[in-house]
């Protein structure tokens, strides 16, 4: 196989990674816009490299022939969260989607790898349109909370150091660092119902400031410059108090002032203009 068919035959995954991390991201911002906690925290994609992908077939004694049927995680999607309830949250979120339909679910977080991996991986099919036609692609999605992440970027790593021959030393620290995630975890768990509110807090606020300064920019071009600086003078001082209501109070008053200039704008516009008649 020449590198050209290999582009070809890659071709379809690329563009199954990019449409889904596009349309998680797209997810995430919806999230953030609807001042809603979001369960994903981040979201990656790749696809494997060919070097990786001549590896497996080797190591799994797989003809090439046979590489599209038999590998599931040629796409390959990450999704990040920050606690392990959020996990079954995004597996549900993917589940009733109706661009992607899952496959297998394994789940290594009820049932840890001997390595000590944890994560849950959804495999889906993807249907992606080409300059060939409509092809569906099976795409492995990994789940995990960032404690299970930075534990699997490390032991991915010592695997690569150690040729996947990690000394026992090594892995009895591995096994001990896995503990201490899980661990790490729950404990997070414990406290999540806290850090959500605030999360979604500080989201809201930081989307009604917005709203606050979009306004007042658009006064811009209506007020005085007096009045402007009035008004920032005391948006400064509301913003000062961080009171969600406060700020919502503002805002329904720099509405008010708004929706004055504009009918201002319109009866001086319908005093300047003659009234026009249609000569019929
Ligand atoms: P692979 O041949 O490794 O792809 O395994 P598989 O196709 O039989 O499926 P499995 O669900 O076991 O693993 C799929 C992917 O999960 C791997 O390619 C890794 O990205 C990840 N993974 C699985 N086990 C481990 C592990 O012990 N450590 C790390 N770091 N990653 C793992
Ligand atoms: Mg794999």
């Amino acid at each position: 196989m020449d590198i050209l068919i290999w582009n070809k035959i890659l071709n379809p995954y690329e563009i199954a990674v990019r449409e889904i991390v596009y349309k998680l991201d797209r997810l995430k911002e919806e999230y953030r816009l609807n001042g809603q906690y979001c369960p994903i925290e981040e979201v990656s994609g790749r696809v494997k490299s060919i070097s990786s992908i001549l590896d497996k077939l080797h190591r799994k004694d797989i003809p090439i022939e046979k590489m599209e049927k038999k590998m599931e995680d040629i796409a390959g999607i990450r999704v990040i969260c920050q606690f392990v309830e959020d996990i079954e949250l995004i597996v549900e979120l993917i589940q009733s989607r109706e661009d992607m339909k899952v496959k297998t679910i394994k789940d290594y977080v009820k049932f840890q790898k001997s390595s000590g991996y944890r994560s849950v991986h959804v495999i889906v099919h993807y249907k992606v349109h080409t300059l060939e036609g409509v092809k569906k692609v099976p795409v492995e999605i990994q789940i995990r909370t960032m404690g299970m992440d930075f534990w699997a970027t490390i032991e991915h790593s010592l695997q690569y150091k150690y040729k996947r021959d990690i000394p026992e030393h090594v892995s009895h620290r591995l096994t001990k660092a896995a503990e201490a995630v899980a661990i790490l975890d729950s404990e997070m768990s414990a406290v999540r119902s806290e850090i959500m509110d605030a999360q979604v807090s500080s989201q809201l606020l930081h989307h009604q400031v917005e709203e606050i300064l979009f306004a007042i920019e658009n006064l811009y071009t209506a007020a005085s410059k007096r009045e402007i600086q009035k008004i920032q003078d005391e948006f400064y001082q509301v913003y000062e108090r961080k009171d969600m209501n406060a700020l919502r109070r503002f805002q329904r008053q720099l509405d008010m002032i708004s929706e004055g200039y504009r009918t201002q704008a319109v009866s001086e516009k319908d005093r300047k203009e003659p009234q026009k008649y249609d000569i019929t």
